[in-house]
């Protein structure tokens, strides 16, 4: 039995169907593009629940009993050498152990890629690192796995999480070994995904790229008030409480419909004493704004003072289309237009502004309120 979670709404990730809201469509378009042998690339800005979809679509294939799936986060890798290890350790947790130790073929696959096995003392877990002088490459090393995959009778998924950091490999060469990995194995399906929607989205559409159309894309936005509302409402219901609209309606536009900040409110609302209102959320809001500012000033540090002054003036916006024009400029006293764009740019390579539709925003949703506020 899953253990029930104290407060529905849940901050950490996917724990069950029960705790998740809607995302029905999503989930038709990932099983359609399984079943049609499609790859799939999976985009949106951070926080808006790719990693969640990911894992509920995989728990509900693997529990139909037709796929087997493994998860791979690379948000901490920085190299093609680090992000294979962490497939090894993804293909050891869900293929590596029978009840009597490692299985013969995990065994037999980790001695063909020459890795150095270590177990932790305090834990007993074993961690697998690649040998300084490589044995094979990384292509072949790939190829080892993909080999072993392709042995299990059921449809391998390979979910590759934080996909974005290939670009920025140590060996220079990430896109190409990994587009030539997912090419050797037509039976293996890759889910792709990964926030920042530039990077992912000009690395599958540059026709000068290894993955130039080589997967369907799939973009997420915000849940539907239609879908939210219910869902928050009925969580609230089965506590003995009621929520009216007025106080939902603040709840999502404050969050401008971003799923994190959405169940952050809701789960302290949830967790308070208090009954649901807009008091009660307008009270919450100051606390977490508060509790955050520590880290927020120090942006203000760490910032060159051109940058700091464009994301307080996109923040009190809220979405800019035209950060250029004299009205902008003058309105929030930023000087010359050439060095405003300098710092857009730098302030969109550090993710710290997004870019959708024709808009500018700042991407952290929390921050972009904290700083509207900023004198
Ligand atoms: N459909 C959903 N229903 C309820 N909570 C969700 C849903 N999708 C995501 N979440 C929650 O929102 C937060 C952000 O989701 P996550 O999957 O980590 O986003 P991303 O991978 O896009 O950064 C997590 O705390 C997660 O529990
Ligand atoms: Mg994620």
């Amino acid at each position: 039995m899953v253990k029930v979670p104290k407060n529905p709404f849940l901050l950490g990730g996917y724990h069950s169907k029960e705790y998740f809201c809607d995302r029905e469509s999503k989930l038709a378009g990932l099983n359609n593009h399984l079943h049609n042998e499609r790859n799939i690339v999976l985009f949106s800005w951070r926080r808006m629940g790719k990693s969640s979809l990911i894992k509920r679509f995989l728990t509900e294939k693997e529990e139909s009993g037709k796929v087997e799936a493994i998860f791979i986060d690379l948000l901490a890798s920085r190299s093609v050498k680090q992000a294979i290890e962490l497939i090894i350790e993804a293909v050891y947790q869900k293929f590596g152990t029978t009840e009597e130790g490692f299985s013969a073929s995990f065994s037999k696959l980790i001695a063909s890629l020459g890795i150095r096995l270590s177990f932790d003392p305090i834990s007993g877990l074993p961690s697998f690192s690649l040998g300084l002088e490589e044995v094979k490459s990384h292509g072949e090393n790939l190829k080892s796995i993909g080999n072993f995959l392709s042995g299990r009778k059921k449809q391998i998924v390979i979910a590759i999480d934080e996909f974005q950091q290939i670009v920025n490999y140590q060996e220079g060469n990430g896109e190409a070994v990994f587009r030539t990995f997912m090419q050797e194995f037509p039976n293996i399906r890759f889910i792709f995904s990964g926030s920042h929607r530039k990077v992912m989205t000009s690395m599958f559409s540059d026709s000068n790229r290894p993955f130039y159309k080589s997967c369907s894309l799939m973009g997420l936005g915000p849940i539907s008030k239609e879908k939210y509302f219910p869902f928050i409402q009925y969580h609230f219901e089965e506590d003995n409480k009621s929520i009216d609209n007025e106080t939902l309606e603040l709840i999502y536009e404050w969050s401008r419909g971003q799923t994190y900040s959405i169940q952050l409110l809701c789960n302290r609302l949830y967790g308070s004493n208090h009954v649901p209102s807009t008091e009660a959320v307008e009270k919450i809001i100051e606390d977490i704004l508060e509790e955050e500012a520590a880290v927020f000033s120090n942006y203000f540090h760490l910032l060159p003072k051109m940058q700091w002054q464009v994301l307080k003036a996109i923040s009190k916006e809220g979405k800019v289309s035209n950060p250029l024009s004299k009205e902008f400029l003058t309105k929030h006293h930023l000087g010359a237009a050439s060095s405003v764009n300098t710092a857009l740019k730098s302030l969109s390579d550090k993710e710290l502004l997004a870019w959708e539709e024709g808009e500018y925003f700042v991407h952290d949703l929390i921050f972009s309120r904290w700083l509207e506020r900023r004198p």
